[in-house]
């Protein structure tokens, strides 16, 4: 357990639920040495239908949990939180409350790689009705790759679907099917899908089933794990205030128990997580 509140800086993790511990899996294996908090608003998810202003408030309230916990640098693996509160928190909160803090989010850096995946310049999103209406993904992919033609689909029936374990049934087949050919009919040149919602890589070759061969599909983990080690290493201040003792704690801010068992299976191994009352 962390010692002292002055030398324990660990990086925060957010989530609504239980994504984002499908990124924090692939940050901690590339970058093991840091200490991580991770944070799962499960009490309030899924933040895929709510308002701007819904996410933005809670998104907000959780990002100074994670600042009281002693977090320096917040990252929101969450495309819709990302979406939805990431340049407001950035642009206007953060000035407030500390000018060294810094959030990131998860739009970004996939969207800085997406140029070279296609060769077709037809690429599709798959993300929740927030991160879909929002319209971040082709606000972003235009400053990178202005050539790039970007086509959406939003898969509301995804997220339930996972976190009630109902993903190997039929009923995930019919709505993965549906999703996926709806983005192709859009579009039959696509050949690089973004999986812009932190839960989909758990039913990332259910969705690969039914595109065709070439089509390139992009897992947020193992991008935004290299991502923060190029941050990291292009800001050697933050960098020295990220404390390094390997530690890694688990929060929620609903029930521990349920955390733990469907946690595990987003993380991939064993969790143990505490309360966080918001
Ligand atoms: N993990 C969130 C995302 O990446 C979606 C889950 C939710 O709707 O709360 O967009």
């Amino acid at each position: 357990m962390p010692t002292s509140k002055n030398t324990y800086h660990p990086i925060g993790v957010f989530d609504s639920g239980f994504g984002g511990l499908t990124v924090l899996k692939e940050i901690v294996k590339t970058l093991p040495q840091y200490d991580y908090i991770y944070l799962g608003d499960n009490a309030r998810a899924p933040y895929g239908s709510r308002s701007y202003e819904s996410v933005y408030q809670y998104t907000l309230e959780c990002v100074k949990k994670l600042f009281d916990q002693g977090c320096e640098l917040v990252i929101l693996a969450c495309n819709t939180a990302s979406a939805k509160a990431l340049r407001t928190i950035q642009q206007i909160d953060l000035p407030k409350i500390d000018a060294h803090k810094r959030v990131l989010g998860v739009i970004r850096p996939t969207t800085e790689l997406i140029g070279q995946m296609t060769h077709s310049k037809q690429v599709g999103i798959l993300g929740t009705a927030g991160t879909v209406s929002s319209g971040s993904y082709i606000v972003e992919i235009e400053k990178f790759f202005p050539e790039l033609k970007v086509f959406q689909q939003a898969c509301p029936q995804l997220v339930p679907l996972i976190e009630n374990d109902e993903a190997d049934t039929q009923g995930a087949e019919y709505f993965i099917e549906k999703y996926v050919s709806s983005l192709l009919n859009q579009a039959p040149n696509i050949d690089a899908v973004v999986l812009g919602c932190t839960h989909y890589p758990l039913i990332q070759k259910q969705i690969q089933k039914y595109l065709p061969a070439n089509v390139k599909l992009l897992s947020q983990g193992p991008i935004i794990a290299e991502s923060l080690k190029k941050y990291l290493a292009m800001h050697p201040e933050m960098e020295n205030r990220c404390s390094k003792n390997g530690q890694l704690e688990f929060f929620t801010t609903d029930t521990t128990d349920a955390f733990d068992r469907a946690g595990t299976k987003f993380f991939g191994s064993p969790i143990h997580s505490n309360h966080m009352s918001i």
